[in-house]
């Protein structure tokens, strides 16, 4: 499936999508696109999570990727989702949410939660990281 590009057009074209990936991002990635929800359910499921309690920070080393603050933002999301799901609340709304936060993790083009970094596919180690942040400073 990888993201999804062909089991979403077959559902876009009416058809039953059946796909499967060794990697399990694939279907976090794939699943919530075939049935969106709406954008006042997103505005909505977004102003219920509560950003302003966000603010440690446990995986430190990730820093070189991140902001401070958006790491507090990103790790937060994360543990309150697992949170959802463990309470067996975790809807399509949940998913939609963790979908674009996974797909917006790593990218440099505006709107990426992260420093200038790399793609998934080309992604680097700290070290190179550190790298990168210095030229870019
Ligand atoms: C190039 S990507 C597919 C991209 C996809 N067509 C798209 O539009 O996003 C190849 C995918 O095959 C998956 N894959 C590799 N080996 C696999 C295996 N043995 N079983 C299932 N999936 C596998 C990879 O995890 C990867 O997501």
């Amino acid at each position: 499936m990888g993201r999804g590009t062909t089991p979403i057009e077959s559902a876009l074209r009416g058809r039953i999508p059946y796909g499967n990936d060794i990697n399990p991002l694939s279907k976090a990635l794939t699943k919530p696109r075939i049935n969106p929800p709406s954008l006042n359910e997103i505005i909505s499921r977004l102003s219920e999570i509560p950003w302003s309690q966000f603010k440690s920070i446990k995986n430190k080393k990730l820093l070189t990727f991140y902001h401070s603050k958006t790491l507090a933002q990103i790790e937060g999301l994360r543990l309150w989702l697992k949170k959802r799901k463990i309470q067996g609340k975790m809807d399509q709304i949940d998913c939609w949410i963790k979908m674009v936060a996974i797909n917006r993790l790593t990218g440099h083009s505006p709107g990426f939660f992260s420093v200038y970094t790399l793609p998934p596919n080309q992604a680097v180690s700290i070290k190179s990281q550190k790298k990168i942040n210095k030229k870019k400073q």
